[in-house]
């Protein structure tokens, strides 16, 4: 079997790479403001691979390895006010750091498929545009912490900030604890949509918007069809 360890390349040879691969392997991230329910799509999702024979590593952002456990306490569960922008820029881009080499990286080596519950888009949004540390400066360490690594496709779960509070506020009503992000305004939250739409409309190439204000089956369907193609290429590959 020819593995090409495609994941450093840029775009454009990626595509000419994945022609002559045996075997086409991904790297897939969810992205989305806080409550849109990219956590429950990647579940269904992870369950549509598994079924087409191809079990994937789901893991999340920040977690994913002990350090990014202890990094995840820090940032999700203190009081927002006391860890500054940069501190979070700094705490997530080092969760990223070990993540990839502890994880990611090793998994891709051996031929798997990561699906990905947020990744460095995140961080470009959170930290870099809405809370002021800078697009740049956000994409200058993403490139630190991942050595590189680029996610092959960006599924966008996109609806209405008040539809994703909603959504959080019945969820936190059962079982989840409201972490320090879903307390803030709002406004904070459309700043965030309008950020995740505009670097998806600077990087059209990897970027798949879904439309996340329909129903679970709804969304799991779309993303199910955006993905079709690769299975049905795996499928014929083997
Ligand atoms: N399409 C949908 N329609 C209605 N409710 C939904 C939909 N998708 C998810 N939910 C519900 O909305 C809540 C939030 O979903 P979920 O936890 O998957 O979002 P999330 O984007 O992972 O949130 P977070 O950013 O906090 O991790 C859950 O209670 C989930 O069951
Ligand atoms: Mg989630």
């Amino acid at each position: 079997m020819l593995m090409i360890n495609s994941k450093f390349l840029e775009p454009a040879c990626l595509s000419v790479m994945k022609n002559v691969e045996k075997e086409i392997l991904l790297f897939i991230t969810f992205e989305g403001i806080d409550g849109c329910g990219k956590s429950t799509q990647v579940e269904r999702f992870e369950a549509r691979l598994k079924k087409a024979g191809i079990p994937p590593l789901i893991t999340r952002e920040p977690g994913g390895t002990e350090t990014g456990d202890a990094i995840r306490k820090i940032l999700l569960h203190l009081d927002g006010e006391s860890v500054t922008p940069l501190t979070q820029l700094f705490l997530y881009e080092a969760d990223r750091a070990q993540h990839v080499t502890e994880v990611i990286r090793p998994a891709l080596d051996l031929g798997k498929w990561v699906v990905c519950d947020r990744f460095y888009d995140a961080t470009t949004v959170y930290q870099g545009i809405v809370q002021g540390q800078g697009e740049d400066v956000a994409e200058r360490l993403n490139y630190l912490s991942t050595s590189g690594l680029n996610p092959d496709i960006t599924f966008l779960l996109d609806c209405p900030a008040e539809m994703a509070m909603e959504r959080i506020k019945i969820r936190d009503g059962t079982t989840k604890k409201r972490d320090m992000f879903d307390k803030k305004d709002i406004e904070f939250h459309r700043k965030i949509r309008h950020a995740y739409l505009s670097i998806a409309g600077k990087h059209k190439d990897r970027f798949k918007i879904i439309d996340a204000s329909l129903s679970v089956d709804e969304i799991e369907e779309q993303i199910g069809g955006k993905i079709s193609p690769y299975l049905i290429e795996n499928d014929s590959m083997s």
